[in-house]
């Protein structure tokens, strides 16, 4: 069933008809498409296009449609070319002839454009509440767990910090992903209803009602650009691909934290599976998952920069191309900040283990080097004598606090008695990161 077809001869073949069709996917877009008309007709019938009663019985027809979706009694399948046919072939049936009056004055380009656009601003919306989620959740794992631990560069032991303060860092992450987001919405927010196929209309329509009607900030300045932008679904992949990249980089750390080489974090059982030969095995497949599902991410934002890069103005059909690309990353970026979301509200923090790294891990060198220069030295002779002192604890299997006075000041005779307590890893955290943040 088609919308076309009086300038054709011969029917299309079945194998082209399976390769155009896109209602496989595009069906997500049954509510936007219908509320697109329904603005689209409220603007005829105002603009006297179309009679009051015209526009009456459409509206209900397109009403009617759109709860028989919602509530089960029709399905949005079958032989259609796209969302856009299947509606309107279904409102014929519903209502009659005036059914036809639907699409006047409008394209399928405009049509498709707008439908993707309120979708895109819906979802994004969406995943803000599902970042905002996350954040809190981090929030609340720090505060519970203002623990000590190391601090890494090169993957190596560097300084001491708490977990809440390395946890925190992720809050950071996802708080610029959110603005991000709401940028990308906020550029996006023009309605492409009105451009027609590409080059508006000779009809007196008011792109202004429809624009306000379906809650953008205004209609797009060029018609041309209007059908044929994509940019909106680019740049918020985009952004997908940068919350994803926070997550995958979330993932290792907590697949590395919850090996038996670290042992600093439990994740819970509901979020870890088992192996089918070693009886011993919890493996953590959900961070796994979330770091394995990076590639697909990014592959969307590649698949559409590179679909879109050698278009002509305006519509082509290889825009189609747009809608698996963003679904697919939509949902994953949805489940993986769900998934997350789970690991982190149920994982436990071994803090023993994480004071034990701190301590073998010499992570208050350098606040010992510090303490010299606070007594006189020049920064890089105190960071030579405390290297020195490193070497001499690790053949003595010691940390620095562990030296008796004496023993310390074979090295620099302006060590004193209060290098102890200015060393200690609490008194450290204390002058640095609670000092220097809210
Ligand atoms: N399924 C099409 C798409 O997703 C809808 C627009 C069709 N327009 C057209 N001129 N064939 O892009």
């Amino acid at each position: 069933m088609k919308l076309w077809g009086g300038r054709f001869k011969k029917s299309e073949s079945k194998i082209m008809e399976d390769f155009n069709s896109s209602l496989g996917f595009d069906n997500r877009l049954y509510k936007e498409d219908i509320e697109g008309s329904m603005a689209h007709v409220r603007m005829l019938a105002k603009c006297k296009i179309l009679s009051q009663e015209e526009g009456k019985d459409i509206l209900e027809g397109l009403k009617s449609i759109l709860e028989d979706i919602e509530n089960g009694n029709l399905k949005v399948e079958g032989d259609y070319e796209d969302i856009h046919s299947f509606v309107e072939i279904n409102l014929l049936n519903r209502i009659g002839q005036v059914a036809k009056k639907l699409h006047t004055a409008r394209s399928r380009n405009d049509q498709v454009a707008v439908d993707l656009r309120l979708y895109v601003k819906r979802e994004a919306l969406e995943v803000v509440q599902s970042i905002e989620i996350l954040q809190n959740t981090i929030k609340d794992l720090g505060e519970l767990n203002n623990v000590i631990m190391p601090g890494y560069t090169h993957l190596q032991r560097a300084q001491v910090i708490t977990f809440k303060h390395y946890i925190m860092a992720y809050y950071s992450m996802l708080s610029r992903d959110k603005t991000r987001i709401l940028n990308a919405v906020e550029i996006m927010d023009e309605s492409p209803l009105g451009c027609c196929a590409l080059a508006g209309t000779t009809y007196n329509i008011d792109r202004y009602f429809t624009a306000k009607e379906l809650g953008f900030r205004k209609p797009v300045d060029n018609f041309l650009d209007g059908v044929s932008d994509r940019d909106y679904v680019i740049e918020m992949l985009s952004d997908f691909s940068i919350i994803i990249m926070h997550l995958s980089r979330l993932s290792e750390e907590l697949i590395l934290w919850s090996s038996k080489e670290f042992d600093f974090v439990q994740i819970d059982d509901e979020f870890s599976t088992g192996s089918s030969i070693m009886p011993q095995k919890k493996n953590p497949d959900a961070a796994e998952l979330i770091r394995g599902k990076t590639g697909r991410v990014y592959g969307s934002l590649m698949s559409l920069l590179t679909t879109m890069k050698g278009i002509p103005l305006a519509y082509n059909k290889d825009m189609q191309e747009d809608k698996e690309q963003f679904f697919n990353s939509l949902d994953t970026i949805l489940s993986c900040l769900k998934v997350m979301n789970g690991i982190l509200s149920t994982l436990k923090i071994k803090k023993d283990n994480t004071f034990n790294a701190v301590k073998k891990g010499f992570l208050n060198a350098t606040e010992a080097a510090d303490y010299l220069v606070g007594k006189g030295m020049a920064f890089r002779d105190a960071h030579k004598v405390i290297g020195e002192i490193v070497l001499y604890c690790e053949d003595k299997n010691k940390s620095i606090e562990d030296l008796p006075l004496d023993e310390l000041k074979n090295f620099s005779t302006l060590f004193a008695e209060d290098i102890y307590e200015f060393i200690d890893y609490k008194n450290t955290l204390n002058r640095g990161i609670k000092k220097n943040l809210k």
